[in-house]
């Protein structure tokens, strides 16, 4: 839960202020204004999370994912118990604080596997451990926080139910909402976030995603530009909120880089105390977006900690970056990108600032 003090100093901004944020000619005043409430609340200090992408089965059929069930080109991998404790608990050892682990809706994963896995690597170390699995019920969840997990991430994608529908075929926004209050009644630190630039998703949906964090008073919100999958049927689509903005194919992914960049400026101005990545879909997107991210308001960097075998196979989007690397090279490589922007790695475990 964002602390009350972050709230008594969180920037409110309406509909119409964030979409003149998203629109303005010139982001400089509010990406300088962002990058003044990042050293206010989190000083200059970036946590590097690890995360460890424990199986690339999926049972559902977004239409924007790689790892749609219906991506039967895909190679899938699900790594077993001993191999997700081994991995996690060599990457605290190597420093990491903070531990993900992350897959799609793999029904192999049930409730006990999971709490097992949980419970095991609680026991042998204290890293933070943050679930990302997906959708399930209250007692799943609740078996995995009594096994030691702390943190939950879920993002909503979209705050308009109708688009959240058509890309979530037979799901619905309010039941990820509910999912994300469960998490929260239950004790768990709940990260959410979305995709920007989606197709059929304008620029007012990207205000009220933006509104819809705040209201939900995240721990984390991840946002991050949606890259199209080949292999999905979203594979040549194009967006509404970038042609609004008078930006055709060859400006895309400029474009999309900017707007993300202000949705994270403005996440920062209205939930001061989140944490909030500069994320690797961002990094994939142009070279160096995601330094720009550490200075509009970012504070968090994620590092793939997958073994190099099986990270290509978590082909969530296109030419991801950092799929090829070892652990080592992204821990250095990590640290060198922090310290270009004159900042430093953060140690401990990051929960939000009280
Ligand atoms: N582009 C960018 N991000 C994507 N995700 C899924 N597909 C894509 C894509 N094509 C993100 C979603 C999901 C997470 C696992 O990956 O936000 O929650
Ligand atoms: Fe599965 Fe998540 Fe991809 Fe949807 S976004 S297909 S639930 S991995």
């Amino acid at each position: 839960m964002a602390a009350s003090s972050s709230i008594d100093r969180r920037t409110v901004l309406d509909r119409d202020a964030i979409l003149g944020h998203l629109t303005c000619q010139d982001p400089s005043g509010l990406f300088a204004a962002a990058d003044r409430v990042r050293t206010q609340e989190h000083g200059d200090g970036v946590m590097i999370r690890g995360l460890l992408e424990i199986s690339n089965h999926c049972n559902e059929q977004c239409l924007y994912c790689g790892l749609r069930a219906g991506n039967t080109s895909l190679q899938r991998f699900r790594m077993t118990r001993e191999q997700i404790v081994t991995e996690a608990i060599a990457a605290a050892r190597s420093g990491l604080e903070t531990i993900i682990l992350q897959a799609g809706e793999d029904w192999r994963f049930g409730p006990e596997v999971v709490a097992g896995i949980v419970a095991e690597i609680r026991k042998a170390c204290d890293a933070t451990i943050t679930l990302s699995l997906g959708e399930f019920h209250r007692g799943a969840y609740a078996l995995w926080r009594a096994a030691g997990a702390d943190r939950y991430l879920l993002k909503f994608e979209t705050s308009n139910q109708t688009l959240y529908s058509r890309l979530r075929p037979g799901r619905e926004l309010r039941d990820r909402i509910a999912c994300l209050a469960t998490l929260k009644d239950l004790g768990y630190q709940v990260g959410s976030g979305n995709m920007v630039g989606l197709p059929g998703q304008t620029l007012g949906d990207l205000a009220d995603d933006l509104l819809l964090m705040a209201r939900l008073e995240l721990d984390m919100a991840g946002i991050g530009p949606f890259i199209p999958h080949p292999r999905t049927p979203l594979a040549d689509t194009m967006s509404p909120a970038l042609i609004e903005r008078n930006d055709r194919t060859a400006a895309r992914a400029c474009d999309l880089e900017d707007l993300t960049l202000r949705s994270v400026a403005i996440a920062r101005l209205i939930m001061p105390g989140a944490h909030l990545p500069a994320t690797t879909a961002l990094g994939s997107l142009t070279s160096g977006a995601r330094e720009k991210a550490l200075k509009t308001g970012a504070n968090v960097l994620m590092q793939d900690i997958t073994p190099v075998a099986l990270k290509s196979l978590y082909d969530i989007y296109p030419d991801r970056i950092c799929r090829t690397e070892s652990a080592a090279h992204c821990g250095s490589c990590m640290k060198n990108k922090i310290e270009s922007v004159g900042r430093y790695v953060q140690s401990g475990h990051g929960d939000v600032r009280a």
